[in-house]
């Protein structure tokens, strides 16, 4: 193994990956569009980087990453939970989760009926925004997020870096061919806090994590550098 893969040697690595899902009823639910596929490729690399990790998953059909510590949630409230509880311990966090913004504001005991209705209105409140309170109380702790994107990717992940107050922002167009949801390969642009936008071509997601993380080292060394 090259020594730069090592480079996270001592430190914890917190990853979110996958969706949530916010019942409706004991059968249906709503949810995000997500294989856990980057956020499990994120695991993987910071695994070969020499980190300890915890991935906190939703509900995904991948199989454990050996050597991970894996802690599976279903809904926003159970990750917010899950990430809140090993937040402390992390050195550096990356959410890949699809978070779903919102959840049915109830949910029904038994199976909604279609019987006599022709339509049917759900009513959704908002989910906390996970990553926005991490950001509040960071400290010298790494933060990565990812935008994923129809439109106005660099603009909108921008703002989102800022709102959040993160370290890097992922910002995914997942309009593209080879990008995004399901597949192995994703395209992605690697956005810092000062600016600076490093444009990726299609890689594997093995590959895009690598590079997230080795972004994620340098903010580390220069920060170690200057302390
Ligand atoms: O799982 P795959 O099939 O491999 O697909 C990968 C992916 C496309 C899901 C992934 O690359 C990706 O882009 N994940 C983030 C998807 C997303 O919904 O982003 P967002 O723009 O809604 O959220 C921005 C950031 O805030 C994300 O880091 C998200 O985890 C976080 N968030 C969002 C909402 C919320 N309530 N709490 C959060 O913490």
């Amino acid at each position: 193994m090259r020594k730069s893969q090592l480079e996270l040697k001592g430190k914890t690595v917190l990853v979110t990956a996958g969706p949530t899902q916010e019942p409706l009823d004991p059968i249906r639910f709503i949810s995000n569009r997500s294989s856990g596929k980057m956020g499990y490729a994120v695991a993987l690399a910071a695994l070969k980087f020499g980190a300890k990790v915890i991935l906190i998953s939703g509900p995904t059909h991948l199989s454990s990453p050996q050597g991970v510590n894996l802690v599976r949630i279903v809904t926003a409230r159970e990750l917010r939970e899950a990430v809140l509880k090993h937040f402390p311990k992390a050195d550096v966090v990356v959410a890949a989760a699809a978070v779903a913004d919102y959840r049915p504001e109830s949910k029904a005991a038994r199976k909604i009926r279609k019987e006599g209705r022709r339509e049917l209105t759900i009513r959704l409140v908002r989910n906390p925004d996970i990553l926005r309170e991490l950001g509040k109380t960071k400290g010298d702790k790494i933060l990565v997020g990812f935008a994923a994107e129809t439109g106005q990717m660099i603009t909108n992940a921008r703002e989102k870096l800022k709102k959040k107050n993160l370290d890097l922002i992922v910002a995914n167009d997942v309009t593209k061919k080879g990008s995004g949801f399901e597949v192995d390969t994703n395209i992605v642009s690697i956005i810092s806090r000062d600016g600076k936008i490093i444009s990726l071509p299609k890689l594997s997601k093995t590959r895009v994590a690598e590079r997230i993380l080795r972004e994620a080292v340098k903010i580390i060394k220069n920060t170690e550098r200057t302390t």
